[in-house]
């Protein structure tokens, strides 16, 4: 038969392809709690202004406790034939208090409703990430704790670069975190005015108050044009575009994750409670979740670009289209929240190899810049010829098969006459990151100020 809620204008049933393209309640059904907190904001502004009587409220918000108790009890009839999360609530409320459950929708629209609901949902999660980026912030600023003057190669081109500690490569990731934390605070403060009374696209004519739901609501304010509030999208876009930076973040200490804890790099172990084995080679023990945290931001970020997709050539107001917003949208925040979850696991639980760390941090002429520091400070010589001085010692020991410490003093003095044995000072990793004094530099004193800082901050 024809759909109960706008049968009027129809006579014949819908097509069974046609209700499965449809058809968005299984998904949308995560929005229910939002539905319901919504339309109980909604009735009870109806009723204040004199538009609903105070006995059709209460039955209303009697009957939606029920339909929530429903839902969250697993015994709640979901029908693909009433398409969405909102008409499944509402047909459910007919059921249970019969006319008055038709009166819930005056000054109301699905197009408010659903812009509504997805906005709350949102605005939820990135309430999520703001606490998991807490949470693995911590996890970071604990290693850098422990490891504040653990000493580790630094690198560029994945080149052993410059000596760098442990603790300033923690921290790096805390303040990449820290502006992951502010994108979502950014694009939550953004999102937080209520579409509801847009109806459904040009407001309507009885005497509502949006200012009244809007707070009900938790927002700031309502939303100040009704065309605009029924189709934008963008506050789920921003959510996602947080969304897949910090992933990107996530991805990239995954990485590092995965070079480190090889056999190879050793420098890192991390814990069985994180990795998996092989079914046929014993010895393995394999960085799965840090993979697989690589692989999220695909999917994040797909669902971003995909959304964008969706929403560009859409003229305003809404279309169907925009259905498509929220499996993307639930799949990407569970996913990053997952993430975040797992990479906090991880690194409270990885277990630095100092003693590898410390000679990988010696090995590779890393102290090559700090020799080029000591011609200029010591001999004045200008740094492009200190640059071309350290070169050919360290082409010298790279021949020799030794490291730049190895080298003797005369055989320092066939490349320039003037060295002097101070040289091996600077030549150790240790003095190399302790001179590294600059602000935000890799000294350990400058890390632990970073830290103190990040815990203030933390509280
Ligand atoms: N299920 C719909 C959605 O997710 C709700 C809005 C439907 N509005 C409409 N005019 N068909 O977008």
């Amino acid at each position: 038969g024809a759909n109960s809620m706008w049968g009027g204008r129809f006579a014949g049933g819908v097509n069974a392809i046609m209700e499965a393209i449809n058809a968005s309640i299984g998904f949308d059904k995560r929005l229910y709690a939002q539905d319901i907190a919504g339309s109980r904001a909604h009735a009870a502004m109806l009723a204040a202004q004199g538009i609903l009587t105070e006995a059709d409220q209460q039955a209303i918000d009697a009957g939606l406790t029920k339909v929530k108790a429903e839902i969250e009890a697993g015994d709640f009839p979901f029908s693909p034939a009433l398409e969405d999360i909102h008409m499944n609530i509402e047909a459910r409320l007919r059921d249970l208090i019969g006319e008055p459950a038709g009166r819930l929708h005056t000054a109301r629209s699905r197009n408010d409703q659903v812009a509504l609901d997805f906005r709350l949902w949102v605005r939820e999660q990135c309430d999520a990430a703001i606490t998991g980026l807490e949470a693995l912030m911590r996890a970071f600023l604990g290693q850098a704790e422990a490891g504040a003057d653990w000493v580790m190669p630094g690198f560029t081109h994945l080149q052993t670069a410059q000596p760098v500690t442990w603790g300033h490569h923690m921290l790096a990731y805390v303040e990449m975190l820290a502006r992951d934390k502010s994108r979502f605070e950014d694009a939550r403060r953004r999102m937080n005015e209520c579409p509801l009374g847009a109806a459904a696209l040009a407001g309507t004519s009885f005497p509502i108050d949006r200012h009244a739901t809007a707070a009900a609501l938790g927002f700031d304010r309502p939303t100040a044009n009704s065309l605009d509030s029924v189709s934008d999208r963008d506050f789920a876009l921003e959510f996602l575009g947080a969304a897949s930076i910090c992933a990107m973040h996530l991805s990239r200490f995954a990485e590092e994750l995965v070079i480190w804890s090889s056999a190879q790099f050793r420098f890192v172990r991390l814990s069985d409670a994180f990795s998996t084995g092989s079914s046929i080679m014993p010895q393995k023990k394999n960085p799965d979740a840090a993979e697989l945290l690589r692989a999220k931001l695909g999917r994040i970020l797909g669902a971003n670009v995909a959304l964008f997709t969706v929403m560009k050539g859409l003229a305003l107001t809404y279309s169907k289209d925009m259905q498509e917003d929220k499996e993307l949208t639930f799949d990407a925040a569970d996913n990053l929240m997952l993430g975040l979850a797992a990479m906090e696991g991880m690194v409270r639980d990885m277990t630095a190899n100092t003693d590898a760390l410390a000679s990988a941090a010696a090995s590779g002429f890393s102290t090559a810049t700090d020799l080029a520091d000591w011609l200029v400070r010591e001999l004045n010589l200008p740094f492009r010829d200190a640059h071309h001085v350290t070169g050919s010692l360290v082409k010298m020991a790279e021949d020799a098969g030794i490291d730049l410490p190895d080298l003797t003093l005369e055989q320092m003095q066939s490349v320039h006459a003037a060295i002097t044995s101070e040289v091996f000072g600077v030549l150790g990793v240790d003095n190399s990151v302790r001179s590294r004094v600059s602000y935000g530099g890799t000294a350990p004193d400058q890390v632990r100020l970073h830290i103190a800082r990040w815990k203030e901050v933390l509280g």
